[in-house]
């Protein structure tokens, strides 16, 4: 296992990748309306990136065949863009990332599509101050395990399910490196967080328990139970002497 420390030029160049792929999520959220297709707003994605001069990072990424993954209610992760119509009351989670100058940036969100219910954007926001409580111990010094361990807590004591299947990672020049970023805790501590490390951290949170199974298609994850899925990450920099960390991906 191998976790990249990136260097000040090559922090530039996730910053780039990073805003792009913050950007790209802003087109999306103010695209998303009843009537618009996962597809149409794939397309969307992609336009953004191509016109900042980047690439979208998923396509052809195991063969996956579009540039976001968007993912309506019950998905969970990796649902692949359609002919489907979103409707009001539908929540999406879209999930993007960009590379450009040779890195990465990964990120994703859950919109409401026009009205949801209380309990939607309580999940909604309760998958977000995940991400937040987690990330206060993404410090120079600290253990992997410390965001792990309070990302858990923070989703399970709103009484939600943590998905254990898909974790956060590692990233730069790969879409995927080391080290794996569990958002529940396990029985190791994990790296001990330096300066310089580049991690998307992303819970995946859901209103019933935290199972998932994958459709036929290979690619889609879907609640067990049913029960509605969001999905907030960003792409994180590790600053030096315990400084709070760099969101990349947040414009
Ligand atoms: N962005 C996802 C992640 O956070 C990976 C998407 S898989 C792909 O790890 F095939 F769609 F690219
Ligand atoms: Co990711």
């Amino acid at each position: 296992m191998s976790v990249t420390i990136k260097s000040g030029k090559e922090i530039e160049a996730m910053r780039i990748a990073g805003r792009i792929t913050g950007e790209t999520l802003k087109v999306i959220e103010a695209a998303v309306r009843p009537g618009i297709t996962t597809k149409e707003l794939d397309k969307l994605a992609e336009e953004y990136i191509l016109s900042c001069g980047a690439k979208p990072s998923f396509k052809g990424y195991f063969g996956y065949p579009a540039s976001i993954c968007a993912s309506v209610n019950d998905r969970v992760v990796h649902g692949i863009p359609s002919g489907q119509v979103l409707k009001e009351g539908d929540i999406i989670s879209v999930d993007v990332g960009a590379f450009i100058g040779g890195f990465h940036g990964d990120a994703a969100r859950t919109f409401g599509v026009g009205a949801i219910s209380n309990e939607n954007q309580r999940l909604i926001d309760v998958t977000r101050q995940s991400f937040f409580c987690g990330i206060k111990f993404a410090k120079d010094g600290n253990y992997l395990s410390d965001i792990s361990a309070a990302i858990q807590d923070c989703a399970e004591s709103a009484g939600f399910g943590v998905v254990r299947d898909y974790v956060g990672h590692g990233i730069g020049r790969s879409m995927h490196e080391d080290p794996q970023i569990p958002n529940y805790r396990n029985n190791k501590r994990g790296i001990k967080l330096r300066a310089g490390m580049t991690l998307a951290i992303e819970p995946m949170v859901n209103t019933g328990t935290h199972k998932v199974k994958v459709l036929g298609d290979g690619w889609t994850a879907v609640t067990k139970d049913g029960g509605f899925s969001a999905h907030y990450e960003n792409t994180v920099l590790i600053t030096p002497d315990g400084g709070e960390p760099d969101i990349l991906t947040l414009v």
